[in-house]
């Protein structure tokens, strides 16, 4: 990785990963892309960026070929709510932008980093411990294109020799970055509830298990995997990976601990809560630490201590 373009760089991944990488690899050799405005601050004016959409394959391979790209950090798509709103047009971003990426890094040999998501399991799946190697049977349309996209960068890989290698995320909590549009989102909204209202109206039900994993978890965890020697690498597309589980009930108790008044209701959202309903409740990460070493460093606890440290400084200062 020297050279590298990030779809989606302003999205709920990007917004943070971008930076990272920026840090690392220096700010001209990331060229950050996305298809929406961009937020304000020192990220994406620290360095190159593009509007783009990834349907759009000219210009995406423009962009590779003028800056000579060797990896594309793939994180432009469609979340689970959002998509099961607009399922053709999830269709046609999460399946064709990604096609359009293969294709350009398969003509200008790049990497490809894709993550895919326990949406891509279904309610056939083992619920807990899902294993890395399992039924895959998704019945929304995110999870349709994840699980298809799975299997595109492995065929890309198999059949053209493009190095495609990916994750499968749980719900992703983050400081910085709102979600917009996942069935999980629960999980980030509450904190900025905890702290101004001192009550929360969770969308999921109260017993409702997730995986989940906080954001410097989620982006070390894309690093490393992409530096990761390939020959240690028997599972490409797609490492199943997670840091904690815990239900919104739960969640809200480790919240009690630091605001003893917070209070928190459910006002279920039947479309979200049918999404959840039909993801795993806890996945079997064994194959991502045996083959490249994954280990989160937040669990429960820490993230919520964190979470609440930093949404508060945020909302302090305006
Ligand atoms: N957090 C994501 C979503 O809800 C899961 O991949 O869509």
């Amino acid at each position: 990785m020297k050279k590298l373009l990030v779809t989606g760089a302003t999205g709920q991944i990007g917004a943070e990963l971008s930076p990272v990488l920026r840090s690392l690899y220096g700010a001209e050799n990331v060229i950050a892309a996305a298809n929406h405005p961009p937020p304000s601050g020192e990220f994406p004016a620290s360095g190159p960026f593009y509007r783009l959409d990834v349907r759009d394959a000219d210009s995406l391979e423009r962009i590779v070929a003028e800056h000579r790209c060797d990896t594309i950090i793939h994180l432009a798509a469609l979340l689970s709510a959002v998509a099961e709103d607009r399922p053709q047009e999830a269709w046609d971003i999460n399946m064709n932008g990604l096609l359009n990426v293969l294709e350009v890094a398969r003509k200008h040999r790049c990497a490809v980093f894709f993550p895919s998501s326990i949406g891509a399991f279904g309610p056939g799946t083992p619920a807990n411990d899902t294993p890395q190697d399992t039924l895959q049977r998704p019945t929304t349309i995110y999870g349709i294109t994840k699980v298809s996209g799975e299997l595109l960068c492995d065929y890309y890989y198999r059949h053209f020799g493009v190095d495609t290698r990916g994750l499968r995320y749980p719900g992703l909590i983050s400081s910085q970055v709102l979600p917009g549009g996942g069935s999980t989102d629960y999980a980030v909204e509450i904190f900025y509830a905890a702290l101004t209202r001192r009550h929360y109206d969770c969308f999921l039900s109260a017993e409702t298990q997730l995986d989940m994993m906080y954001m410097p978890d989620a982006i070390g965890a894309a690093i490393k995997l992409m530096t990761t020697d390939p020959s240690q690498l028997r599972h490409r597309n797609a490492f199943n990976v997670t840091a904690m589980s815990f239900t919104p009930a739960e969640l809200a108790a480790e919240i009690r601990k630091h605001i003893p008044e917070f209070t928190i209701a459910y006002a279920i959202d039947p479309v979200r809560q049918a999404i959840a309903s039909s993801w795993p409740r806890h996945m079997n990460d064994s194959a991502a630490r045996a083959e490249w070493d994954w280990r989160p460093r937040f669990d429960l606890a820490a993230m919520v201590q964190d979470m609440l440290e930093k949404i508060a400084a945020k909302l302090q200062n305006g």
